[in-house]
This record gives C-alpha cells, structure tokens and sequence, in this order.
C-alpha cells in the first residue's frame, strides 16, 4: 500500500513561535484553538461533537531533522526520540489530547492546543482512555519530576 498523507485540515491558533508554547515539567495546556477542517471531509465530523476530548495527530511542519537522542526541555538527561515528545522525529507527527468545546460546521473549537498557527492536521479520533490510573507507569519523567523537585524550572 502506498501511504501518501494529506492534511484533512489545519490549526488555528495563537502561537506563531515555538518559544511561546508552554514546555517543560508541569506545563500546562489551556490555550484554546480552532481545528479547521477542509471541506471535503466535512461528513467525518458526524456526531463528534458528543465526545469530550479528542486525540489529534498532526505535523510538526517546522521541524528540520530528527535526533534518536536528546536532552527535552524537562531534565538534564538525554533520552530516546520514541521515550521523549520531541518534535524531531524520524517521521514528524504529533499528537495532542485536547478538549471539545463546540462545533460550527467545519470548525472545532478546542482546549489544550501546543501546535503553531496552520499546523496540518492529520486525523481526530475520540479520546477514550481505557489505562486505569494505577497501571500506567510515567518512566524517566518521574524520576525527573522527583529530582527537580523544589528547582527552578529550566527555560
Ligand atoms: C514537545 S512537542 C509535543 C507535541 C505533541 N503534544 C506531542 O506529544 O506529539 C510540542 C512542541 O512542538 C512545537 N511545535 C508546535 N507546533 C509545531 C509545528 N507545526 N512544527 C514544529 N514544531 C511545532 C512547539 O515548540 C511545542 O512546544
């Protein structure tokens, strides 16, 4: 199968800058944001508007390269691409959980954006969680968490 991905659509937000994206431990993700969705695809949004949060993949369109290595914004330590959320990756997806808040036509209304202004968007998919609070295991972030404890965060 020949796999050639289009953007089913794009972000609106207000970050035209990766410094203004919220990083590092205990960030947060509140800004708000619109999902712009290419009207071919308009009858894909059927009956989304009942789920809460959605999974959004998408494209780190700015990104140049990847590194199978690197130290994230959060610890002092290097780390795996596939154990980190780096944007350099050896194919540039990301995926971002964010918070439904409303529907007009082709344009979803959303919570929890970290994507630039016109970031493609590959897929949405209904949020389900099914991973009780007890199994998941947080790996070097905890750890990191643990030793920063009390720091400054870096910037
Ligand atoms: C650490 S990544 C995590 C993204 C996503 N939540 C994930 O886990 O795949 C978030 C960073 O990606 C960068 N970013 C956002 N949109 C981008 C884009 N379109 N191209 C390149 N980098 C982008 C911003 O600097 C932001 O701080």
């Amino acid at each position: 199968m020949l796999f050639e991905p289009r953007p089913i659509g794009f972000v609106r937000s207000d970050y035209t800058d990766t410094k203004q994206v919220p990083k590092g431990l205990g960030a947060k993700h509140v800004a708000e944001g619109v999902l712009e969705i290419v009207p071919e695809f308009e009858a894909g949004l059927q009956d989304i508007d009942g789920f809460s949060h959605l999974f959004v993949l998408w494209v780190f369109d700015r990104s140049e390269g990847f590194e199978l290595c690197g130290m994230p914004p959060c610890d002092d330590r290097a780390h795996g691409v596939f154990a980190t959320r780096s944007p350099f990756r050896p194919n540039p997806i990301g995926l971002t959980v964010v918070e439904l808040l409303g529907r007009e036509g082709l344009l979803l209304r959303v919570r929890g954006v970290d994507m630039l202004n016109r970031t493609p968007i590959l897929d949405i998919k209904p949020y389900l969680s099914g991973v009780a609070p007890e199994l998941l295991r947080r790996g070097w972030l905890a750890e990191a968490e643990e030793r920063n404890r009390g720091k400054r965060p870096r910037t």
